[in-house]
């Protein structure tokens, strides 16, 4: 046991540490030297042995050495360990600088929208908002709205029927069956608009589909005249389409109607001069309306002497297709994204 053991028990410890390359063997090293079992622990045990002259310097430098391979082993460690950092980061790459994935949100179908924008318009005229079925009695499509079952006006509307053994069930024609629906579940006045859903067994093309949307209207009370279907849906034009729109009311037959007619809304476009979005006729074709029927309010038990109302009925997906320049109907059930994604600045 002498200093020359020392010097060369350091030696050998350093040289080996120059070797270790990984944390496992680090740990290897420091059980060999500076653990418990290792060399430098056994040579300061060891110490007691020395003769008591040299045991004084012999401690000394024994513990120099100690600390200065304590140190080595950490500066070695700490190297290590950012190493293994290094090739972890470097494997486990990520680009922080790229742009983050957008989430999709969604957004509301332009029919959706449209639904909203006139359900506030009407709201400013006094007209609540209610959703009927889609699934429908013959009963509340049919018979309710003066239609009975040998009527001829029945084939009009193309109907598809829900095959059930013994009532007649039917996906509704129109909106029309919740003026009923409404009715009988209100005392006048009535002030409503039904927007949604309505089917028809039809071929498709580019303006008509076997789903398509409508909204529907009723005002019930004393005294309603044609003159308040006027004005009512006059606003609804310069709501919807700008100020100075005219309503053209024309003659034609809705069995649920008396008088009952079509209106249309001169074109914002060329305010009537004619154009191609207007087909040159100056005119926008909106939809039916007319007088309710004395046999309606009376199928409700309504007294048809004390009260009068107006109802009518207007094609939502053409007046989002004239308001986005759409040529094909079919777009709006496609779930072709790309059409769909134009409308989400408009819904924001
Ligand atoms: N229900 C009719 C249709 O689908 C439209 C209609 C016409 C509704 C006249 C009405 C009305 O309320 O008064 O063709």
């Amino acid at each position: 046991m002498t200093l020359d053991d020392l010097a060369t028990l350091r030696q050998e410890a350093e040289r080996s540490l120059e070797r270790v390359h990984d944390l496992e063997s680090l740990q290897a090293w420091d059980r060999d030297v500076i653990g418990a079992k290792g060399s430098l622990t056994a040579f300061l045990r060891g110490l007691g042995k020395a003769s008591p002259e040299d045991r004084p310097a012999l401690g000394r430098a024994a513990n120099d050495v100690k600390t200065a391979l304590v140190t080595a082993f950490d500066a070695r460690k700490a190297e290590l360990q950012s190493a293994a950092l290094d090739a972890r980061l470097a494997t486990d790459a990520v680009d922080v600088t790229l742009p983050g994935r957008k989430p999709t949100i969604g957004v509301d179908h332009p029919v959706s929208q449209m639904i909203r924008e006139l359900s506030d318009i009407f709201a400013l005229m006094g007209f609540q908002t209610a959703f009927g079925p889609e699934v429908e009695t013959g009963h509340y499509n049919f018979d309710l709205l003066n239609i009975p079952s040998d009527h001829p006006a029945r084939d009009v509307w193309d109907t598809m029927i829900v095959d059930t053994p013994n009532s007649e069930i039917v996906l509704r024609t129109h909106t029309s069956p919740m003026q009923a629906r409404v009715m009988e579940k209100t005392t006048p006045p009535v002030r409503v608009i039904v927007p949604g859903r309505v089917y028809r067994y039809e071929a498709q093309d580019a303006s008509h589909e076997w789903m398509f949307h409508q909204l529907e209207g009723l005002a019930v009370d004393e005294r309603i005249t044609l003159a308040d279907l006027k004005g009512v849906l006059r606003e609804m034009a310069r709501q919807l389409f700008g100020p100075n729109r005219r309503i053209r009311f024309r003659c034609d037959f809705f069995p649920f109607v008396e008088p009952g007619v079509d209106f249309a809304v001169d074109c914002m476009i060329c305010n009537g001069a004619g154009c191609r979005v207007c087909k040159q006729t100056g005119w926008l074709e909106m939809g039916g309306a007319g007088m309710v029927h004395p046999s309606v309010l009376e199928g409700v038990g309504y007294d048809s002497e004390k009260y009068t109302g107006f109802a009518f009925g207007l094609g939502i997906d053409r007046i989002v297709m004239q308001r986005y320049g759409i040529n094909d109907v079919r777009a709006f059930a496609g779930n072709d994204l790309r059409f769909l994604q134009q409308f989400a600045v408009a819904s924001r």
